[in-house]
């Protein structure tokens, strides 16, 4: 018997901590905590702990994994560890499991490698799928906005997808909000409705509360925030210093040091207090925090171990704020 067909999933799986929310004005639910892939599935990463992390996931009622093409150090291998173990491991689960990938950031060399152009995102989706060795990905975004490419040609090729049973849905990620106006309209109109937008939302990063929310909730499309935790700078770990294997240590990740500034960690020291103080890691306040939002779907963690996961799920334990809670919150979030 192979080591796949010794994995046998937990059957409780639906009964954890994880509940779902319907994805805007669609029929997909998804879990309350997606788990992503952009950084800890590459080559470069610990490929034991991954497999732990996706297993863990998948067996806490976790369905829904985020990639995109350009994921994990070199670029694909997120894709292709995270098919791997699909294959080995996840094949009989393949209709439990919403999986998306995205593109629109540079890719390959040459001019048809990035933005967001028809030719772009057709071969890009094509390879994602041969990487992770499926027939179909449940949703394929458009990473970025492209202004040098008509906004119809972008989204043509997001309902093509669609048509073609290549992708069952279709996203946005980061798109201004007019122009994610202009993507929902004509998407509806291609008979390819949006079923999501992503953008990066922590306690953090307001941003797209003003404008972006409020439109999805308009227009019936389904909210996920990423980088919930900031990149992790939203727990305790860099109150005292840097450590070691951190995503703040690493060269190739996208949390600099110099971000860390004395000013926000005196901030975070201030966040993790009242955290403790409703008997939640700061971690798990600032993943519950998002869902004061009623748009919000899904948020997805990025997670360097088994560990930093269930942290995570058991977030959502508690999800209720005062009203004292969230203003002090307020007054010391917001920015980084
Ligand atoms: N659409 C887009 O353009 C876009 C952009 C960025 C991300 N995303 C998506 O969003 C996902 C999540 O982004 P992200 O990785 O930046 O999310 P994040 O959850 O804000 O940060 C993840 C990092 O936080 C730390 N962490 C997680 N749980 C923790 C815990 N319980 N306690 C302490 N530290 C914890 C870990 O850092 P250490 O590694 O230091 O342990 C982990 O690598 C990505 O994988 C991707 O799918 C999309």
């Amino acid at each position: 018997m192979s080591h796949s067909e010794k994995y046998i999933a937990n059957n409780d799986r639906y009964n954890s901590a994880v509940s779902y929310n319907y994805c805007g004005k669609s029929g997909l639910k998804l879990p309350k905590i997606s788990l992503g892939l952009w950084h800890n599935f590459g080559d470069v990463d610990d490929a034991d702990e991954a497999l732990s992390m996706i297993k863990y996931a998948f067996d806490n009622g976790i369905t829904h994994f985020d990639l995109a093409n350009n994921y994990g150090t070199p670029y694909g291998s997120a894709e292709k560890n995270f098919g791997r173990i699909l294959k080995e491991h996840l094949r009989k689960y393949r209709d439990e499991l919403i999986i998306s990938t995205k593109a629109g950031h540079e890719m390959w060399p040459g001019p048809y490698g990035d933005g967001g152009a028809r030719k772009y995102l057709i071969a890009s989706l094509e390879q994602s799928l041969k990487r992770m060795q499926l027939d179909y990905v449940d949703i394929f975004y458009s990473h970025r906005y492209d202004p040098n490419t008509p906004i119809e040609e972008t989204m043509g090729a997001l309902s093509d997808m669609v048509k073609q049973g290549k992708a069952l849905y279709v996203g946005i990620s980061k798109y201004p909000e007019d122009k994610a106006r202009e993507a929902y309209q004509i998407l509806r109109k291609n008979g390819t409705p949006c079923v999501i937008y992503q953008g990066k939302y922590s306690l953090l990063s307001r941003e797209i509360e003003q404008e972006v929310l409020p439109l999805a909730a308009e227009q019936g499309v389904g909210f996920i925030g990423f980088s919930p935790l900031a990149q992790g700078v939203l727990s305790d770990k860099y109150l005292n210093g840097i450590p070691e294997n951190s995503r703040a240590a690493h060269s190739y990740g996208f949390l600099q040091q110099k971000q860390l500034t004395p000013e926000l960690i005196e901030r975070i020291g201030k966040l993790n207090s009242i955290a403790a103080l409703r008997g939640q890691t700061l971690a798990q306040m600032a993943l519950a925090w998002c869902f004061h939002r009623k748009e919000v779907s899904s948020v997805i963690v990025g997670t360097s171990s088994v560990k930093q996961l269930q942290d995570n799920i058991d977030a959502l334990k508690n999800l209720q704020f005062s009203d004292e809670e969230l203003w002090q919150i307020g007054e010391l979030g917001g920015r980084m």
